[in-house]
């Protein structure tokens, strides 16, 4: 069985949902039960090792699992790596790997903040999203953790409210003063001089630093340009698509517009790419990537 932690009802209530099959994995990975681009690979990987177990059609199973959710790439590299060796053991060196690579990054990502940071950050990229620790949620606990960071500005992140549910519920158990925001309060306040810098985590990363994040990264990282604000990616190597070469192949997925309005017709992309131009740099667990991309990142 696989046990995930039920996202959709967070904060308010703390519940398990129990998978008894690959395809009741890939049916949580689906309707956000479980979410964040890690996150989603790492379930997968336990999704494909219980079918092993079970005596599933693996070719079935992995399947059902990769087409749960078409934008972040953590979730084909997961199953990728679970290939060979399909086992439950294999999917949990998988989930140590990638906790210990947000560690990493997070510490890299830290080196960017300088001493009284006023940081603002996009949907959720902590522990939630990774199975563990956190990639821009992770940067923002080591800014933290090392007295760099003053406070954190989080976007309420319509429609699912993966920031006003989650980033804050996190940045509240670890103590970092914060505010939630309107999503279209960024601008002015950016006007106001009351962000230093923009922290995202990624979906995925194209070879030329092309980045799919949340729908509304994009918009920030336009008002963090024209602010002469630095916008930071932090994710791990896991969500770095090489074989993408740039932003417009990354596949977008369109959720259900009643999760934005289900009393006029509405259109609902979940993600969109913001231009490797807009991103002052990319850190990974190997370290901080500056333009150009195509060559830092390989
Ligand atoms: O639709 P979601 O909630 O799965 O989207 C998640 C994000 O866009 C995160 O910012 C991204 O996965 C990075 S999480 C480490």
């Amino acid at each position: 069985m696989v046990v995930l932690l039920d996202q959709r009802l967070l904060p308010e209530e703390v519940a398990e949902v129990r998978c008894e099959s690959a395809a009741e994995v890939a049916g949580a990975i689906r309707t956000m039960v479980v979410r964040g681009a890690p996150a989603i690979g790492v379930a997968a990987a336990y999704g494909l090792a219980l079918a092993a177990l079970r005596g599933e059609d693996l070719a079935e199973a992995e399947r059902a699992l990769a087409d749960s959710r078409p934008t972040a790439v953590n979730l084909p590299w997961a199953l990728a790596a679970m290939r060979e060796d399909p086992t439950p053991a294999r999917a949990r060196a998988l989930h140590e790997g990638e906790v210990e690579r947000c560690r990493l990054m997070a510490a890299h990502a830290a080196e960017l903040f300088a001493p009284g940071t006023r940081a603002l950050t996009h949907c959720n990229a902590g522990g939630l999203a990774t199975a563990g620790y956190g990639s821009a949620v992770g940067a923002l606990r080591a800014a933290w953790e090392r007295g760099l960071l003053e406070r954190v500005l989080v976007d309420e992140t319509r429609p699912l409210l993966q920031g006003a549910r989650l980033t804050a519920w996190e940045l509240e158990q670890l103590g970092v003063p914060q505010a939630v925001i309107a999503d279209s309060a960024a601008a002015s306040l950016m006007a106001r001089g009351e962000i230093d810098l923009v922290v995202t985590g990624a979906d995925r990363i194209a070879a030329n630093g092309d980045t799919a994040n949340k729908i509304g990264t994009y918009s920030l990282a336009v008002l963090a340009a024209h602010h002469g604000i630095a916008l930071y990616v932090v994710a791990p190597s896991s969500t770095v698509d090489l074989a993408t070469a740039d932003g417009s192949a990354i596949p977008i997925e369109e959720r259900d517009p009643a999760e934005v309005t289900g009393r006029f017709p509405a259109r609902n992309p979940a993600f969109d790419v913001t231009p490797a131009g807009l991103i002052a740099a990319i850190v990974t667990e190997r370290g901080v990537h500056r333009p150009p991309y195509a060559e830092s990142l390989r």
